[in-house]
């Protein structure tokens, strides 16, 4: 195995050992197998690369100053998992299938866990596809479950320096009774090309707004908002966002640190009055907003003053990292230790 620059690794795909795979036939889940394929063959008229019959996760395994390895509340991206499944007219799975799979693929591929040192970590990508074959718009009847992972360092280039996103009013993600509450495939298809322009000016990614009105903030690229205005934690409530498993325990993580949490909608405009704002997700973990540019009517707004972390951002980054790496007691049980 060739030495890896741990501290240096970006958010992108490194290749590991093995992967694991469950293929769904006949009305129900086989056996777990281990492979080193990292390819797929399947049948040209699977419904994943026509109809979009496609659901992935994705949640990180952390090496502790302890030496143990955990995984970060496995048990809520299996739920949401199957909620993607369901949505979609996928199978659902048993969360123990989910969380045996997890288990088996980052035990084969100890190796590729960064070092606690490092500050990077073990990416985790569960996906389901369609592979049996449908000319016509209806689900298929074969499936296959298959865990890759990768190790990552940060999503954004800046890590924890505060990034410009941008507001692009000419594209939406997901309509509200659409599947942006779900993690389809088709979701980050819709969302790709105004993603790219705002990566060519210059933005790390685009402040999505509501696709009804276009008043209230949906959520930034692959990742949820939240902004701090004095001893408040403030995260859209819409009804096509993803429920952030980062999000959930940023707002817990917040109550316990004495914040107030507000889930509602957020008009554009109140932009003006935060502190702070960042973007949180399992890749992205938080990263603070420096500025988000209105592309569309010529406005600004700057989040991080000085051009650095705020302190509440800060503050919930290092509390979060610490649950993660085993530095502070997991006392809501959100942490597997793999044995
Ligand atoms: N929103 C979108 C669109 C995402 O792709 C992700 C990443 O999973 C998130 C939010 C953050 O969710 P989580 O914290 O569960 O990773
Ligand atoms: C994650 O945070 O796990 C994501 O899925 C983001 C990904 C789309 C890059």
């Amino acid at each position: 195995m060739q030495e890896i620059e741990w501290s240096k690794l970006s958010f992108g795909y490194y290749p590991t050992a093995w992967n694991v795979r469950c293929y769904y036939r006949d009305g129900k889940w086989g056996e777990i197998e281990e492979t080193q394929d990292t390819n797929i063959s399947m049948h040209m008229a699977a419904t994943c690369l026509h109809y979009g019959q496609e659901a992935f996760e994705g949640l990180k395994a952390f090496k502790g100053k302890d030496g143990k390895t955990r995984l970060f509340r496995v048990e809520e991206n299996a739920l949401r998992m199957n909620r993607s499944c369901e949505g979609i007219m996928m199978p659902e799975m048993p969360v123990e299938l989910f969380t045996e799979m997890v288990t088996k693929v980052v035990k084969l591929n100890i190796d590729y866990l960064p070092p606690y040192e490092s500050g990077a970590s073990l990416y985790i990508r569960p996906l389901v596809i369609g592979t049996g074959p449908q000319v016509g718009v209806r689900p298929a009847n074969e499936y296959l479950f298959i865990i890759f992972v990768t190790p990552v360092g940060p999503y954004f280039k800046d890590g924890f320096k505060p990034t410009p996103m941008a507001i692009l009013r000419g594209y939406d993600r997901a309509a509200p009774l659409g599947t942006g509450t779900i993690k389809v495939g088709g979701n980050y298809a819709a969302g790709i090309k105004a993603g790219h322009i705002a990566h060519e000016k210059g933005y790390s990614a685009v402040l999505f707004l509501d696709a009804k009105e276009k008043k209230y903030i949906d959520e930034c690229g692959p990742a949820n908002f939240f902004g701090i205005k004095g001893n408040k934690y403030i995260t859209p409530k819409s009804e096509s966002i993803l429920p952030s498993i980062t999000n959930k325990s940023l707002m817990q993580v917040a109550k316990d640190l004495g914040m107030e949490v507000e889930r509602r909608p957020i008009p554009v405009e109140e932009l003006a009055e935060f502190d702070e704002a960042g973007a949180c997700g399992t890749a992205a973990v938080i990263s603070p907003i420096l500025r988000i540019d209105d592309l569309d009517d010529n406005h600004s707004y700057v989040l991080a003053k000085e051009g650095e972390a705020g302190p509440v951002c800060t503050k919930l980054y290092n509390a979060l990292r610490a649950i993660q790496y085993g530095d502070a007691e997991d006392k809501h049980g959100w942490v597997t230790i793999i044995e």
